[in-house]
């Protein structure tokens, strides 16, 4: 009798120690997708009997009888049953399809899952708006993710302080929006904001540069663009904002080498995009509608990048009708010189003519006078002249 009883205790140590060596498996199942649970057994002839239990609570039978679902979301493969595969499929992911599930065949627990759900990044964005405020931003990404700004040249992160809001939409994926204020030396930084999978699985990287130009209307202009070194494959826009409208102004893809172009006089040099320099030519820029700002938008595999170059257009018409004033005006003022000499000239030319006259008309007026005095004055003269000069001999 003690004999069985100590055989039985053995029995139940095995037991408890098979009981302890469970195995425990990580699975990630991705959201909207089918997931597989894996647990296998040792087949035999006998019948089978499988159990899954989701947190303690059965979601699947399989009895001898025949397969009774409980939870439609859940399967197992009957074709592979019978070859001791008793995985589970778990159909259209969601998020409540994370937790601790348990195998269990013929009363013997097999396996513990550990699920974990994820809806992996799949975008980044990254703008700005005329308040200076940078928004980084991402959708329907579960679980919550990380976001992470830095700048180059590095400021203190202190300095940059982010508001980063997430919200939880119907399917209990997440919206998240972090917002940065512009720095005020902004124009000499590149934002950078990386977003991270909680699990750290996946890191997306959007960063933006601002920059200004200014130049003058009608003259070819080239708004300076260049891929990452390290971004070897990636899809290209140009994009021009002026107030409130945004238009493209064109588009290209390093991998296929086609451009598509919006506007006429716009245009990228083939020959530099292939080795990275996507930068924009402008033919003949008009000011009133050109001025704005341009857009060079890179995205590459989890990353995008944006440029933001506002174009300052001076007129040069403005130059040229400045320039045309001022030959106006030269020439009036030249012209009043003129008038002004040419008068004096006359004035003084009249006021001759005069005196002249008057001296003739006194001349002619003395003579009548006193005819002989007119004579003997030069002569008087003369005498006056030749007296110094004799006494100075
Ligand atoms: C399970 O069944 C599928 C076909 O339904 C088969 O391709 C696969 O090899 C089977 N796996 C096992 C372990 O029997
Ligand atoms: C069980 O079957 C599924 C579906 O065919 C398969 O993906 C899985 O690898 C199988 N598991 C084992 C342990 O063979
Ligand atoms: C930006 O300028 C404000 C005042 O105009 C100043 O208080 C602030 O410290 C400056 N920030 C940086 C990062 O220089
Ligand atoms: C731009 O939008 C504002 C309102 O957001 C509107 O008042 C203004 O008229 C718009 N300007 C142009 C040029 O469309």
């Amino acid at each position: 009798m003690s004999r069985t009883l100590y055989g039985a205790y053995v029995v139940l140590w095995i037991f408890s120690l098979v009981e302890c060596k469970v195995p425990e498996v990580r699975v990630t199942c991705i959201f909207s997708e089918d997931c597989i649970l894996p647990c296998s057994f040792t087949p035999n002839d006998g019948d089978v009997n499988i159990k899954w239990y989701q947190q303690d609570v059965l979601i699947l039978s399989l009895q001898p009888a025949g397969q009774s679902l409980i939870d439609d979301k859940v399967r197992l493969f009957s074709d592979n049953v019978s070859k001791g595969n008793a995985s589970l499929l778990v159909k259209q992911v969601d998020t409540r399809s994370k937790g601790r599930y348990k195998c269990v065949v013929n009363t013997v627990t097999r396996t513990y899952v550990i699920a974990t759900v994820e809806a992996p990044i799949s975008t980044i964005f990254i703008n700005t708006d005329p308040s200076g405020l940078i928004r980084c931003s991402t959708k329907e990404v579960y679980p919550a993710p990380v976001v992470q700004w830095s700048t180059k040249p590095s400021l203190p992160p202190a300095v940059l302080q982010p508001i980063t809001r997430m919200t939880s939409g119907g399917k209990g994926l997440f919206t998240v929006e972090s917002v940065l204020k512009q720095q005020n030396n902004s124009l000499d930084h590149i934002y950078v904001c990386n977003i991270i999978s909680k699990y750290g699985t996946q890191t997306w990287t959007a960063s933006l540069k601002l920059k200004e130009m200014s130049s003058s209307e009608g003259q070819d202009l080239i708004i300076p663009c260049r891929a990452p070194k390290d971004l070897l494959s990636f899809s290209l826009v140009w994009t021009f904002t002026t107030v409130n409208k945004t238009t493209d102004v064109l588009e290209y893809d390093s991998r296929t080498h086609k451009s598509s172009r919006s506007w006429d006089h716009a245009d990228l040099e083939e020959e530099n995009a292939l080795k990275g320099d996507v930068s924009l030519n402008l033919q003949k820029p008009v000011g009133s509608e050109h001025s704005g700002i341009y857009t060079c938008a890179l995205s590459g595999a989890k990353t995008r990048h944006l440029i933001r170059t506002r174009v300052v257009f001076t007129s040069s018409r403005q130059g040229k009708d400045f320039l045309k004033y001022n030959l106006w005006m030269l020439g009036i003022v030249a012209g009043l010189i003129v008038l002004l000499a040419i008068t004096l000239v006359i004035k003084k030319y009249r006021a001759k003519l005069k005196r002249n006259q008057e001296n003739a008309e006194e001349d002619a007026e003395m003579q009548r006078m006193n005819p002989d005095k007119t004579l003997e004055e030069p002569q008087a003269g003369s005498t006056l002249m030749t007296e110094p000069s004799g006494s100075h001999s």
